[in-house]
C-alpha cells in the first residue's frame, strides 16, 4: 500500500466564493501532480489551502506531515528575500528544519550545509551562492526558490508554477533535482504548470480544475 500524505475530505474551497467544490482525493509518497486549469479558476487558492495558509469553506484536510519544515510551498511570487544572498535564501530552507530558531546570520550546522550545498549544486546555482538574489535573472531565482524548498526535505512540496520562465535544459535540471528529493524522501509534489504538454510529460497525475470541479484526468 502507497503511503498516503494528505487526504482532502468533501473540500471546498475559495474566498468569498466557492472556487473548487466537492473535493475527495488522496496524495501518496511518490505522486508527481499536475493541476492544470484557466488563469483565475483557483490554482494557486488550491495549493494555499493545502499548505494551511487559506481556510477551506467546508471538509477537511488531512496532512501525515508531523515534521518541522514538513510542508514546502514554492509561491508564484517566489518569496525570496532580494537583499540577502543565493546561499542565504537556501539556508533559510534548511534552518525550518532545524530544531532550535537560529536568526538568518548564525551559522547553520554542518549536517545542513551539506543540503544546502547539494541543492545550490543540483540547481546549477552554486557559482551564484554569494550574489544577492535581486540581481538575478527571472529562472535563476526560480531554481534559488526551488533548491530552497529542497534544502527543507519536505514530505510535500506545492509548487506554483515553479517551471515559469525557465529554458527546456534548466526544466530538465529542476525536474530532476525534484524528483530525486522526493524519492529520497517519499514525499509528493503538487505543481501548478500553464504548459500542458509539459505537465503531461513530467507528472504521473493531472488534475484539471474546470466548472468549479477537480477532475482526476491522468494516473499512470
Ligand atoms: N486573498 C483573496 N481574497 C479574495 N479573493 C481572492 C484572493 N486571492 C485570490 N482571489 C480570487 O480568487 C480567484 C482565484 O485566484 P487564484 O489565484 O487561485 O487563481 P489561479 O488559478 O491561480 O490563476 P493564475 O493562473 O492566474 O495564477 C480569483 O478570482 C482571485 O481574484
Ligand atoms: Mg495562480
Amino acid at each position: 500500500m502507497d503511503e498516503v500524505i494528505a487526504h482532502l475530505h468533501d473540500v471546498s474551497i475559495g474566498y468569498d466564493e466557492v472556487l473548487i467544490k466537492d473535493i475527495n482525493i488522496e496524495i501518496s509518497a511518490g505522486d508527481v501532480i499536475a493541476v492544470l486549469g484557466p488563469s483565475g479558476i483557483g490554482k494557486t487558492t488550491l495549493l494555499r489551502t493545502i499548505a494551511g495558509l487559506v481556510r477551506p469553506l467546508t471538509g477537511e484536510i488531512e496532512l501525515a506531515v508531523d515534521s518541522r519544515g514538513g510542508l514546502g510551498y514554492i509561491p508564484q511570487r517566489l518569496g525570496l528575500v532580494g537583499n540577502l544572498t543565493v546561499q542565504a535564501n537556501v539556508e533559510m530552507g534548511a534552518r525550518v528544519r532545524t530544531s532550535t530558531w537560529r536568526p538568518v546570520f548564525f551559522p547553520l550546522p554542518q549536517e545542513f550545509m551539506k543540503d544546502v550545498k547539494e541543492a545550490m549544486s543540483d540547481l546549477g546555482i552554486d557559482h551564484l551562492a554569494q550574489q544577492p538574489v535581486r540581481i538575478l535573472s527571472g529562472g535563476q531565482q526560480r531554481r534559488v526558490a526551488t533548491a530552497k524548498s529542497v534544502a527543507q526535505r519536505p514530505k510535500i512540496l506545492l509548487a506554483d508554477e515553479f517551471l515559469g520562465e525557465l529554458d527546456d535544459d534548466n526544466v530538465d535540471v529542476v525536474m530532476q533535482t525534484v524528483k530525486k528529493t522526493i524519492a529520497a524522501q517519499h514525499s509528493a509534489l503538487i505543481m501548478v504548470e500553464h504548459h500542458e504538454e509539459l505537465a503531461k510529460e513530467v507528472a504521473n497525475r493531472i488534475w484539471r480544475i474546470s466548472d468549479h470541479r477537480l477532475i482526476e484526468e491522468l494516473e499512470r
